[in-house]
């Protein structure tokens, strides 16, 4: 239907008008947009002037949310460092991370400018068994602190990757800040001990993942749901309570644990959605559908089954025990591939618990036995840590133990 043509070029005048008013309000709104979003990104981008606090109670980088990236970096003592050279350098090391966590150069730092924004730097040192029993200090091993059984069923451990003395665990927003830190941290060591591994980790951008929804590890699942949140929580579950030098301590068990995305893609959404028992979009239970969700492990599906099968991580992983029983603070790895082209890719695992026998050991026997997730992963590093208590302002690192 096409109008005269007056009415049409008047029509055809008004459409013109109607489109330059639509097109102003649209580039209005886009710059209102554009405006916002920049507003957003500065809000959300600008993470250098962050700051974690080293001194308390506890040390910090295991409450602490997670940052974009890590190196965990394993030592050994060298030959007769003794319990008072370890006591030197718990000093030194204890004098930098206060000065690196709160934006000031290093004693050593040639440098400086790096270190003015640390971007939510935390260091936490850990002490392996093999530095207890070096140093004479036996005795004084926290109990929670054993080495884990063999699990043949799935561990393929490499030495490369496991054990250690001694663990700088490094942890920031930004890349640079993470490299810098184990460079000046090194000087420290290297008069008491040799790097056995590092590995280097990382997460989600900051700023990049969906607000209010957890972090994704690369199997592409939401990871980290059921972790302690609370003071009470930690408290039950992560913190040694005493008595004793190693009262607001922790565990450490790191695993790396490789992934075999290549296979693990040949499942549907479904398969893998039944491998770990929960929704790969929102994370929850398959009895329900929000990710905080209690799991209902009794409930069925349509089919009269468990909707929850028998063999499903969550299922395994939680066993009869209460939900939160560690604390999960893990980062990915993604390295070269191997000569054949395989890739390297896969999970840090990292988990505190107040007690590695009690707490731990019985959950990976479980995992170990019958996991379905197994299929797909392949543990081939492993060590465990004593996390030493905090340290207020004018202590160090270890004195309960070392002073
Ligand atoms: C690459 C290896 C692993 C992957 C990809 C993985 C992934 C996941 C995912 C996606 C969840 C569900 C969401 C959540 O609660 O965070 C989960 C839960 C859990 N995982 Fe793992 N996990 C791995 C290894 C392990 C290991 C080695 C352990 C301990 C020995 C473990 C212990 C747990 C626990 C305790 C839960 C919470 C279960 C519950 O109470 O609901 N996971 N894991």
């Amino acid at each position: 239907m096409l109008f005269a043509a007056g009415s049409g070029v008047i029509g055809g005048a008004a459409a013109v008008a109607a489109t330059a008013t639509a097109l102003a309000a649209d580039r209005e709104r886009s710059t209102i947009a554009r405006v916002e979003r920049d507003a957003l990104l500065a809000r959300s981008t600008f993470v250098g002037t962050g700051m974690e606090p080293a001194a308390g109670k506890h040390q910090s980088g295991v409450v602490t949310a997670p940052q974009a990236h890590s190196v965990f970096a394993a030592f050994d003592l060298r030959e007769g460092v003794d319990a008072a050279a370890v006591g030197r350098l718990m000093r030194l090391l204890t004098d930098d991370i206060t000065r690196v966590t709160s934006g000031r150069a290093a004693l050593a730092d040639t440098a400086a400018e790096l270190a003015a924004t640390p971007a939510r730097l935390t260091v936490t040192v850990g002490f392996g068994p093999g530095l207890f029993a070096r140093t004479g200090l036996t005795e004084q091993q926290p109990a929670g602190l054993v080495e884990l059984p063999a699990f043949p069923k799935i561990d393929q451990l490499q030495d490369r990757w496991s054990g250690g003395d001694l663990l700088l665990h490094i942890c920031a927003d930004d890349a640079m800040v993470v490299a810098h830190t184990q460079r000046m941290l090194l000087k420290d060591t290297r008069a008491f001990a040799v790097p056995r591994w590092f590995q280097r980790g990382f997460r989600r951008a900051v700023g990049s993942g969906i607000p209010g929804s957890g972090d994704r590890n690369l199997m592409g699942q939401i990871d980290g749901t059921v972790n302690p949140a609370t003071d009470t929580e930690f408290d039950a579950v992560v913190w040694d309570t005493g008595p004793g030098w190693f009262a607001g301590g922790t565990t450490m068990v790191l695993r790396r644990i490789r992934m075999d995305l290549d296979r693990w893609d040949e499942l549907d959404r479904s398969a893998m959605e039944q491998v770990m028992g929960r929704h790969l979009d929102t994370g929850a239970p398959l009895s329900g559908s929000a990710e905080h969700e209690e799991p209902d492990l009794a409930a069925l599906d349509f089919t009269g089954l468990k909707a929850i099968p028998d063999f499903a991580h969550l299922r395994l992983a939680r066993g009869d025990g209460p939900a939160r029983q560690i604390l999960r603070r893990p980062y990915n790895y993604d390295d070269s591939p191997d000569a054949d082209g395989a890739s390297d890719v896969g999970q840090l695992f990292c988990s505190y618990q107040a007690d590695i026998g009690r707490q731990f050991v019985p959950m990976q026997q479980r995992l170990a036995e019958s996991d379905l997730l197994n299929k797909w992963t392949t543990p081939v590093g492993s060590a465990v840590f004593a996390i030493l208590p905090g340290f207020e302002a004018g202590q160090w690192l270890g004195q309960g133990l070392l002073g």
